[in-house]
């Protein structure tokens, strides 16, 4: 009999954390579709995967418009058989609310929450009709706690916390396994490590390389791990945010957070 050949789709796998999970899943021998922002390097990503003697398909497309959505899960659907789905793409940011324009908060929202929805949504049968498949979805460890100057992404990565953990339940019967992992800190984009650098010794609990989140991602993926932690640190600081009552947590946090834009307006002085 023929066998029939699966792919794993990667959102947002240009750069930083998903291009860690491409390079983790090649390793593996797992064919790739690879979804990204157009002209911002996935070529590049591409060429060096191809060592490892894969099949690849790439769709260049901003995520945060419902019918491009539409249109890469149709031509993926009529095409592949997915057999793992990677919702990564995603942003976030530190700004005062009242500074936070209407392009920011669209961006944040259209991309954690709906693009993640919808993408998931438009590739379930396709994921149903294999023998068995996986549907991972980045979160991050700001899930845990709401906190003052962030106020959009960490509502937004409750949102794919919670998402996650409902679609698991009402999938739990089917060949779809669908799982949840809360990253802390990573140093992967500029903007990314400059806010980690800012933050001092307790933003910095957690810290893992891209690549080292990926490993464990994908390894507890693969063991069924409903809910995925990283390592001691941010064990850590998941047990502090669940003992600490919301009103020590919060102004804590923010605090944390604030550091990032004071320091900000440190160097805009120099
Ligand atoms: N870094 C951290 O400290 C941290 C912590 C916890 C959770 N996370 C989560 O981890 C995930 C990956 O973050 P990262 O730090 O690796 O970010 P990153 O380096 O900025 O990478 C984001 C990826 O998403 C893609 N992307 C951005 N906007 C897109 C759009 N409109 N349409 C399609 N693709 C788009 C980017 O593609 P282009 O390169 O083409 O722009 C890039 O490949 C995110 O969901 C983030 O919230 C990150």
């Amino acid at each position: 009999m023929k066998e029939i050949i699966t792919y794993a789709v990667i959102t947002g796998a240009s750069s930083g954390l998903g291009k860690a999970f491409a390079f983790e899943l090649a390793k593996r021998k797992v064919n790739l579709i690879l979804i990204s922002l157009p002209h911002e390097g996935l070529e590049e990503v591409v060429q060096q995967l191809r060592a490892y003697l894969i099949e690849i398909s790439c769709y260049e497309t901003d995520l945060r418009c419902s019918e491009n959505i539409v249109s890469v899960s149709n031509s993926i659907n009529s095409n592949f058989n997915v057999s793992m789905l990677i919702n990564n793409a995603g942003m976030g940011g530190t700004k005062r609310f009242l500074d936070a324009d209407t392009n920011y908060l669209n961006n944040i929202i259209q991309l954690n929450v709906m693009s993640t929805s919808l993408i998931t949504r438009a590739l379930l049968p396709n994921l149903l009709r294999q023998k068995q498949s996986y549907i991972l979805n980045v979160s991050s460890m700001a899930a845990f706690s709401p906190m003052g100057f962030k106020t959009v992404y960490p509502a937004s990565k409750a949102f794919i916390h919670h998402f996650s953990r409902g679609l698991y339940q009402e999938l739990k019967d089917t060949s779809v396994f669908v799982s949840v992992v809360n990253p802390g800190p990573m140093k992967t984009n500029k903007d990314c490590t400059d806010r980690i650098n800012r933050q001092g010794l307790l933003g910095k609990l957690g810290l893992l390389t891209p690549g080292k989140v990926a490993e464990i991602s994908i390894r507890q993926l693969l063991r069924k791990d409903t809910v995925i932690m990283l390592g001691l640190g941010n064990a850590i600081n998941w047990l502090l945010m669940m003992i600490l009552p919301i009103w020590v947590r919060l102004p804590l946090l923010t605090k944390v957070i604030e550091r990032e834009i004071k320091k900000d307006k440190c160097f805009q002085k120099v």
